[in-house]
C-alpha cells in the first residue's frame, strides 16, 4: 500500500485520512507514516547486507524524539550534526559508541563533551580542529576517536546550496592534504584516527558523484594503509536523493551496487549517513486554505496558513514539493501560487501549480516534507512552531505539540 493513498477521494496516510487529523490536531500539520520509514531504513540496510556496514541516521534531516526513537528502534546509529543533537541522539537512547559528530565549526564547548562522551568518532573537518581535538584530548589523559572529513572535490550535481565537496566549498580537509595532515598527526597523544569520512552533497540524483567519492576515500585509506596508518571505517556519509517531482531516482540497491565495489576491496567497515532517503517520502505538510486572491492574468494566489515558516525548502532553493487538495473537488481548474501568510515575497510553497480552484476552508497536501522540514522551521512572524503526528499501526500519536505563545515568550523577561 502506497503511503499517502487516496481512497475515495481522500488522502490518507497508512489508512487514516489526512482531514480527520487535520480536524483532531489542526493545521499546519506534519503528519508522518512510520511504515514508510521502516521500508526505507530496509531498503538501505538491506542493500548493504553482507557487507560490515552501520547506518548513522542523520539527525539533522529530522530530530523529533518521536522520529529519532523509531530510527533507532531499527538499528540505526545516529550522525548528529551540533551538541543539541548529540543530546538529542542520547535523549533518544543512541549510545556515545553508536554516535558520529561532524559538522563544520566545532566549539570547545562541543568537543569537550563529544571527547568526554567517547563517541564513535568526531568527523574533524580540518587540521586546526585536529590539533584542538588532540590537546583536550591530551589534557585529560585519554584519546579521541577521529575521522578526517576530506573533501575529494567532487561535484555533487545538486542545487549549490547543498553540494559539500567541492573545493569552494567550506568542508573538510583538501584531499590533497588529507595524507600529509594524517602522517603530521601520526603519534599525537590525545588522538586516534579510526576513519575517513566524506559528504559530498546532499539530494543526489546521479550515483557517479557518490561513486567518486567512495573511491577518493579507498584511494587515501590504502595510501594511509602504506605508510603504515591503519584505520577501522570509511564513512561515506548520505546524500542519496528522493524523487520530488516523479522523477526516476537511484534505489538504494543500486547506490550499494555502485559503491559497495569499490569499498569492499578496503575491507573496512563502512557507515552510512542517510537522512533524506530514509524520511523525506514519510512527511507530509497539511495547512488549511485561509484566503483567495485572484491575479494578473486568471492565475490565484492561494493563502495558506503554512509557509516559510514551516518548510523552508521552496523558498532556499527553490525546491519543488507536490500541492494537492486533501480532499479531491470537482471544481474547474485554475494556475495558482500557493503561498504562506509571512510578510516576505519569497513565502510561496509552490508556483503555478494547477488546481482544482482551490477554496478558503480547503485542506492541503505538500508531499515529501519529512526531511528538513519541521527542523528547519522557525518563529518568524511569532508563528508557533507546528504539530508533528506519526502514524503506525493505525494510530496517529503527537511526537510534539503545537507550540504556544507562552512557549515563544518563555525566554524572554
Ligand atoms: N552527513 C553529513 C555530514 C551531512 O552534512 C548531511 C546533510 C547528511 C549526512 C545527510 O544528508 P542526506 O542524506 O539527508 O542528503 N536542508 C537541505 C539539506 C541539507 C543537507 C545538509 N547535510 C535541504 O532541505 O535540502
Amino acid at each position: 500500500m502506497p503511503t499517502f493513498e487516496r481512497l475515495e477521494g481522500a488522502v490518507h496516510c497508512d489508512g487514516l485520512p489526512l482531514a480527520e487529523l487535520a480536524e483532531r490536531f489542526g493545521t499546519p500539520l506534519y503528519v508522518y507514516s512510520a511504515e514508510s520509514i521502516i521500508t526505507r531504513y530496509r531498503e538501505v540496510d538491506d542493500a548493504f547486507r553482507g557487507y560490515p556496514h552501520r547506518l548513522h541516521y542523520a539527525l539533522k534531516a529530522n530530530s523529533t524524539l518521536g522520529i529519532a526513537r523509531l530510527v533507532r528502534s531499527l538499528g540505526a546509529a545516529a550522525d548528529a550534526n551540533s551538541g543539541g543533537e548529540i543530546d538529542v541522539a542520547l535523549r533518544a537512547g543512541f549510545t556515545p559508541p553508536e554516535i558520529v559528530f561532524t559538522g563544520v565549526g566545532k566549539t570547545a564547548t562541543e568537543l569537550h563533551r563529544a571527547i568526554d562522551l567517547g563517541l564513535r568518532s568526531i568527523n574533524a573537518e580540518s587540521e586546526g580542529e585536529i590539533e584542538r581535538i588532540d590537546a583536550i584530548a591530551a589534557a585529560r589523559g585519554t584519546t579521541a576517536r577521529v575521522a578526517v572529513r576530506v573533501n575529494p572535490d567532487i561535484d555533487a550535481r545538486s542545487h549549490p546550496h547543498i553540494s559539500t565537496g567541492l573545493k569552494t566549498n567550506k568542508f573538510g580537509v583538501a584531499i590533497s592534504d588529507a595524507r600529509e595532515m594524517c602522517l603530521r598527526m601520526r603519534g599525537r597523544r590525545g588522538l586516534r584516527i579510526v576513519g575517513l569520512h566524506s559528504h559530498v552533497g546532499s539530494q543526489i540524483t546521479q550515483l557517479e558523484p557518490l561513486r567518486r567519492a567512495a573511491e577518493a576515500l579507498v584511494t587515501l585509506a590504502r595510501e594511509l594503509k602504506d605508510a603504515g596508518i591503519t584505520i577501522e571505517h570509511l564513512d561515506i556519509g548520505g546524500g542519496l536523493g528522493i524523487s520530488y517531482e516523479g522523477q526516476p531516482v537511484p534505489t538504494a540497491a543500486e547506490y550499494a551496487n555502485s559503491v559497495l565495489p569499490i569499498v569492499r576491496e578496503s575491507g573496512l567497515d563502512l557507515i552510512l549517513e542517510p537522512g533524506r532517503f530514509l524520511v523525506g517520502q514519510a512527511g507530509v505538510l497539511v495547512a488549511r486554505v485561509v484566503d483567495i486572491k485572484p491575479q494578473a492574468g486568471g492565475k490565484l494566489f492561494v493563502i495558506v496558513d503554512a509557509g516559510m515558516t514551516e518548510l523552508m525548502r521552496p523558498m532556499l532553493y527553490g525546491a519543488y514539493h507536490r500541492i494537492e487538495h486533501v480532499q479531491s473537488v470537482s471544481r474547474p481548474d485554475a494556475i495558482c501560487d500557493v503561498v504562506g501568510p509571512i510578510c516576505e515575497t519569497t513565502d510561496t510553497l509552490g508556483k503555478d501549480r494547477r488546481l482544482a480552484q482551490p477554496e478558503v476552508g480547503d485542506l492541503m497536501a505538500v508531499f515529501d516534507a519529512g526531511a528538513y522540514g519541521a527542523v528547519m522551521a522557525s518563529n518568524y512572524n511569532r508563528r508557533p512552531m507546528p504539530a508533528e503526528v506519526l502514524v503506525q499501526n493505525g494510530e496517529a500519536t503527537v511526537i510534539r505539540r503545537r507550540q504556544t505563545i507562552d512557549d515563544l515568550v518563555a525566554l524572554e523577561s
